[in-house]
């Protein structure tokens, strides 16, 4: 209590000085002289407003930070942490009230509330990130410092008027959002990789690696995975596509799916292991687990990076080779980057077919050079037609994500991998995404087509059983 009143008194000197004295000589306007006046004040008057409400919310910060030490002060810390989050924001929210209430001739209701709001936002929650969150239609946020926030939405990037006071609360807010799930980031450790409970992945980089102020992306993913139907209705991939697709996963038929960053690689996997029968053991290794596999027989496995001892790292590649010892049927990689595609490719020869990975690549045939790269790391002498051998008798499909320009997403296409003519490894393109030109948003437009070649993988979908039509693969421009 004492600390509350000391500070109250400091506070409404400032607020007094901050008060604009806009009709300061008001009343000693001359009548003869009210008109040249009040031309001068309507010119004035815009700029005057705006400095109005810069002050204003000046002020309101300033209220903001006092009351928000306030609050804290007055709270019994040791509960945090025993007390459930629900039960703090509500002890919270009367301390504000209370506080408040002396000052109603500051602050009108509704910016009461908002700053109560906001109060325990910043106590508890993710500040001013908090209302981009509890919005489902952000798809990623992107911290370019405190000041400069950008939100994607409907794949559409843009600035919002979102903004952190200075470096220090939005390093503040990084450090509330790891810690809370068991991770760091401080000078000593600046890099984060986490998935947040809600299921969002953020990665953090802050002082002194990041030079202006630190940065952080979010990519949301949490409440609602994309399903094929959403990948239909947004015209990103078509249902032939889809039923090729998922038939060859029933068919375990190993595929690679490639793309930039971004692209929707890790959606379209979550889609198509979808695909795989709920009768079979699927081990699942990521660097952040994001997919969401609804089968009951998954196991789940997350890569661990370096500590600050520089020790205690689990690579994917490890994971692999522990999952070949848990007797999986198929093994879904999240991301294939490194010495791991060894393992993985041979994990595909050796009867874990129906596997399934992505690699980041621009095109599908670009997608096997970053294979045999990858392969190549694992430090083995290996010749590269052994290793083109080896990808093709592992890896049947590769399918393409892209973003397009002005944001959309489609599956540009799928190709299959026919075999080697002497040391080259020979592909051929099934379903294709020609893009034509840009509408008036100017975002990418086109249409799929089916390009009439016939899958070699149809012989062995047979031999598990299923058959699908030839008139699937017929050429012809695809329509919704
Ligand atoms: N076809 C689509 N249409 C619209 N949005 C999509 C589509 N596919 C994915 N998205 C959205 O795009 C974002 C990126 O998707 P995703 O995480 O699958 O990409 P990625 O290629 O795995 O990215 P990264 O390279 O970061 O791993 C997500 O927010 C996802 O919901
Ligand atoms: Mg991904």
């Amino acid at each position: 209590m004492a600390l509350w009143k000391s500070k109250t008194t400091g506070e409404n000197a400032a607020l007094a000085a901050a008060e604009p004295n806009g009709f300061a000589g008001a009343s000693a306007v001359d009548n003869e002289r009210s008109h040249a006046v009040e031309d001068e004040q309507a010119e004035h008057s815009d700029a005057e407003q705006a400095a109005r409400d810069a002050e204003r919310k000046v002020l309101f910060q300033r209220i903001k930070e006092e009351l928000h030490q306030q609050v804290i002060s007055r709270l019994d810390l040791s509960t945090i942490g025993t007390m459930h989050e629900d039960e703090l924001r509500i002890q919270v929210r009367r301390e504000a009230e209370e506080l408040l209430s002396r000052r109603k001739d500051l602050l009108n209701v509704v910016e009461r509330e908002g700053l109560i709001k906001e109060i325990i936002d910043e106590a508890f929650g993710l500040g001013p990130l908090e209302p981009l969150f509890h919005d489902p239609d952000i798809t990623d946020i992107l911290i370019n410092g405190p000041k400069v926030i950008y939100i994607e939405k409907f794949g559409k990037l843009s600035r919002s008027n979102i903004t952190f006071s200075d470096d220090a609360h939005l390093l503040k807010i990084i450090q509330r959002i790891v810690s809370a799930i068991g991770r760091r980031v401080d000078e000593t450790s600046p890099m984060v990789d986490a998935r947040l409970p809600d299921g969002s992945r953020l990665n953090a980089i802050i002082s002194p690696l990041a030079v202006d102020g630190s940065l952080v992306s979010i990519r949301r993913f949490g409440s609602k995975a994309l399903t094929a139907d959403d990948l239909i209705e947004k015209e990103s991939i078509t249902p032939e596509m889809v039923e090729f697709l998922a038939a060859c996963v029933e068919g375990r038929i190993n595929i690679l799916i490639s793309g930039g960053t971004g692209s929707g690689k890790t959606t379209l996997l979550n889609i198509l292991s979808g695909y795989i029968p709920e009768d079979e053991r699927v081990a699942t290794i990521e660097d952040a687990a994001e997919l969401q596999l609804q089968q009951p027989h998954v196991v789940r496995m997350e890569t661990r990076p370096v500590n600050v001892e520089g020790t205690g790292e689990v690579t994917t590649r490890d994971l692999v080779r522990n999952a070949l010892r848990m007797r999986p049927d198929r093994i879904v990689i999240g991301e294939c980057r490194g010495a791991e595609a060894l393992d993985m490719l041979q994990a595909m020869n050796t009867g874990h077919d129906g596997s399934l990975t992505t690699v980041h690549a621009n095109n599908t045939r670009d997608a096997i050079g970053r294979l045999e790269m990858m392969v190549g790391m694992a430090g083995f002498d290996i010749p590269i037609w052994t290793i083109r051998r080896q990808i093709t008798s592992a890896i049947q499909l590769v399918v393409q994500a892209a973003r397009l320009t002005g944001g959309p997403r489609k599956i540009i296409a799928i190709s299959e991998i026919t075999g080697m003519e002497g040391d080259m490894l020979t592909m051929h393109d099934l379903f294709l995404f020609k893009q034509t030109g840009l509408d008036e948003q100017r975002r990418a437009t086109g249409h799929f087509v089916a390009t009439g070649l016939r899958p070699n993988c149809l012989t062995r979908l047979e031999a598990s059983g299923i058959t699908l039509p030839t008139s699937l693969f017929e050429e012809r421009i695809l329509k919704f």
